[in-house]
């Protein structure tokens, strides 16, 4: 890769002189050439349009590789250059020629403190995006939507004394307005993140599923659960009901392939009560065959205290609720949902739902397919969650991506996009479980 990541390669001849100044700049970690550029909208977001390359790619890539030659100045003057850059509106996750944000570049080079830089910029800025409720705009990879979803950054703005923003072009030689494509990081749950098809929620519920050996998938040919999310399962199962102790009111919230229900139901609960709104999801719990049908649901000792709530849990939640139903465990996986309604789960759902000395629970696969976007989707998480008065402990599991390494072969096969894509043979899931703090 040590070619691809030199400067004659990411700073293209196309490149306006204007936007190769800063990139050079940058790329030297010339902090007061940068600082001049940097009072004017946009500059620190400017990409060639050709690479891709931003200021804060350049600032990283010319690290390169740690080695003995390093001096701590040098690494000194890249993070005051990548500061100063994110400072003036640099942008997070802003993609390059090579699908790389400025943190993928950091975290193939080794370059931690870089990486780190840019985890804690991502956080800031998906933080100020929960602040504004612009969660599901910045995920619309629609440059008009996005110009101003980038917080301090502008991507098309003004250059000095009125002359007009160098105009860029995309990878396709097409006219851009500036706006640079975005690594997408708030779509919830088993959703490629760079999906260009989102799923969404009402159309899932519409669409038509199919249940073949060990997959659930939409008519899209998205993955809705998959067998091997099995382990995930049993470890959640195993952090929210450590002792196993029988007698316990569970809610599951998205019944899927009924994996983690089975799990629950083998612990013997006093209450059992699962949330599902897919209509073909419901005939298939009420089929003859089924381990949740109208015979599982008779077979509480008390009447109601098994049952499967037909609907959205947006509205079921709300009637449990007002009937005080309370849990000791509660686990969420939905899917087509974004951050949005986890986020409005915890904080709006849980304090009325869930005991003062139970577990929540949920699916983390946020950020799911780019570990930059993992890193900052669970540091938000944790920071919603604290805000919502809950305290998470993070177990990380390590997932085998070996055998899951081809969207279309072996576990894949028939799923269109694969929804857990961080890379690595071991990738590592992070596991909450979420108790009322002290
Ligand atoms: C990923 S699956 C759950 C898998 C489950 N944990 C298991 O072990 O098999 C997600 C489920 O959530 C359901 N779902 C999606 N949106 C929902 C909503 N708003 N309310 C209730 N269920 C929903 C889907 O139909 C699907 O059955």
């Amino acid at each position: 890769m040590a070619d691809q990541d030199s400067i004659s390669t990411r700073i293209s001849p196309d490149c306006l002189p204007e936007t190769q100044r800063v990139l050079t700049a940058a790329w030297s970690h010339d902090i007061e050439a940068i600082k001049k550029f940097l009072d004017v909208p946009g500059k620190a977001s400017c990409q060639d349009p050709q690479t891709g390359e931003t200021p804060l790619h350049a600032a990283i890539r010319s690290c390169g590789a740690p080695s003995e030659d390093d001096t701590p100045e040098d690494l000194e003057a890249a993070k005051k250059t990548v500061y100063e850059l994110l400072l003036w509106g640099g942008i997070w996750n802003d993609l390059d020629d090579h699908n790389e944000t400025p943190g993928c570049v950091a975290r193939r080079l080794g370059r931690t403190e870089l990486y780190i830089l840019c985890v804690e910029a991502g956080v800031r800025a998906e933080m100020l995006f929960g602040l504004l409720d612009g969660y599901e705009e910045l995920s619309s990879g629609d440059a008009e939507d996005d110009d101003n979803d980038e917080g301090m950054g502008d991507a098309n703005g003004q250059v000095e004394d009125g002359d007009e923003a160098p105009e860029l072009v995309d990878v396709d030689g097409q006219e851009t307005d500036g706006a640079p494509e975005v690594a997408e990081t708030p779509t919830f749950q088993r959703l490629a993140l760079e999906s260009q098809q989102d799923v969404k929620s009402e159309e899932y519920l519409r669409s038509k599923l199919t249940y073949s050996d060990g997959k659930l998938v939409d008519d899209a040919g998205n993955g809705v659960m998959m067998a091997w999310e099995s382990d995930i399962m049993r470890q959640s199962v195993d952090a929210l009901l450590p002792g196993k102790e029988p007698g316990k009111r569970i809610l599951n919230i998205g019944f899927g392939m009924g994996i983690i229900d089975t799990m629950f139901a083998e612990t013997k609960p006093a209450r059992h009560h699962i949330i599902e709104a897919h209509p073909e999801v419901l005939e298939h719990i009420s089929a003859p065959d089924s381990k949740f049908g109208s015979s599982w649901e008779a077979s509480a000792q008390e009447p109601g205290a098994f049952k499967v709530h037909k609907g959205k849990w947006q509205e079921i939640c709300q009637q449990l609720l007002e009937e005080d139903q309370v849990y000791d465990v509660i686990y969420f996986d939905t899917f087509g949902e974004d951050y949005a309604q986890l986020r409005l789960f915890f904080t709006d759902f849980i304090p009325g739902l869930l005991d003062s000395q139970g577990c929540f629970g949920f699916f983390n696969g946020l950020g799911g397919d780019r570990k930059i976007c993992y890193d900052v989707y669970t540091k938000v998480a944790e920071m919603h969650l604290l805000d919502a008065g809950l305290d998470v402990d993070w177990k990380v599991i390590e997932v085998n991506m070996e055998e899951l390494a081809e969207a279309g072969k072996g576990e894949w096969e028939g799923v269109k996009r694969r929804y857990w894509t961080l890379d690595g043979n071991l990738a590592e899931y992070r596991l909450p479980t979420c108790t009322f703090l002290g």
